[in-house]
């Protein structure tokens, strides 16, 4: 991959012409390029970009790099919006705008609304709308304190940070690399689904839908606060790995 991105060829080129030789500036900015992945930083960051759900996003430090588990909510998502194809739903924390991005492309009658705390991330968001043909709404601020008051929807997503401050996963592999602002809440793992879950009945249209993505063993705690705050049918969706990612519920 790091080849390819040097000298801009296809990987059957690159397997084709295996005894190609290099120019010295190819091989000094491949050796550049392998450093930085040999010091452990992401192919994503290094490459600035990471497919998913069949889209290639621009991705920066700035920015979550999006996970193949994450298009189980946006198959979701896609699966309710199909009963009601012109619902506006509501993306918090868009990150790369991957969730947001994706169901605006799958729904194109839909009125999609992104948010996130960090501008940074939204201007990368913004981009990859641009740069994907999608078009969508982006505000930026704390989960809902971003959105003009009186904004509702059918369909509330959301893969909010949920790593519990002090998890040694946070000092591992590609984790180190990304924006901790994305990944822990700095507490117990759990706050960002007290906000948004406490947050939604204001923003849910009667019957209107709320899931979220979370991390492994925290669908018991994320059902309980959707069941608390009056969300019926609750229920936990598994990704691919048999692991409960996503929990939600209709208001
Ligand atoms: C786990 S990342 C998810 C990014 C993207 N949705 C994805 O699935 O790839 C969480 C996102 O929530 C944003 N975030 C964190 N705290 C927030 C807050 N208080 N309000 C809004 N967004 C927040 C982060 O900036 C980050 O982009």
């Amino acid at each position: 991959m790091l080849l390819q991105e040097v000298l801009q060829v296809s990987r059957s080129w690159l397997i084709a012409h295996d005894d190609e030789a290099l120019s010295v500036e190819h091989v000094q900015a491949y050796r550049a390029l392998e450093e930085r992945r040999l010091a452990g930083e992401p192919m994503a960051y290094i490459l600035g970009r990471r497919e998913f759900m069949g889209h290639e996003f621009h991705v920066s430090p700035a920015v979550l790099i999006p996970r193949p588990e994450t298009e189980l909510l946006v198959e979701k998502a896609v699966s309710l919006i199909r009963e009601k194809p012109t619902a506006r739903v509501l993306d918090l924390g868009t990150g790369s705008g991957a969730i947001a991005v994706s169901i605006a492309l799958a729904c194109p009658e839909a009125r999609v609304v992104a948010t996130d705390y960090s501008a940074e991330a939204l201007d990368v968001a913004r981009g990859n709308a641009q740069a994907l043909g999608a078009r969508l709404e982006f505000y930026q601020g704390s989960w809902y304190e971003a959105l003009p008051e009186g904004k509702v929807f059918d369909l509330i997503v959301s893969n909010p940070p949920y790593i519990p401050l002090g998890d040694p996963h946070l000092t591992q592999g590609d984790l180190r690399f990304e924006p901790a602002v994305a990944l822990s809440d700095g507490n117990d793992g759990l706050d960002a689904y007290r906000q948004i879950v406490s947050g939604a009945g204001r923003r849910l249209e009667p019957g209107g839908s709320l899931y979220m993505e979370h991390g492994l063993g925290q669908e018991t705690a994320v059902c309980a606060l959707l069941t608390a705050a009056g969300f019926r049918a609750v229920h936990s969706l598994p990704d691919l790995a048999g692991i409960l990612r996503v929990s939600g519920g209709h208001f």
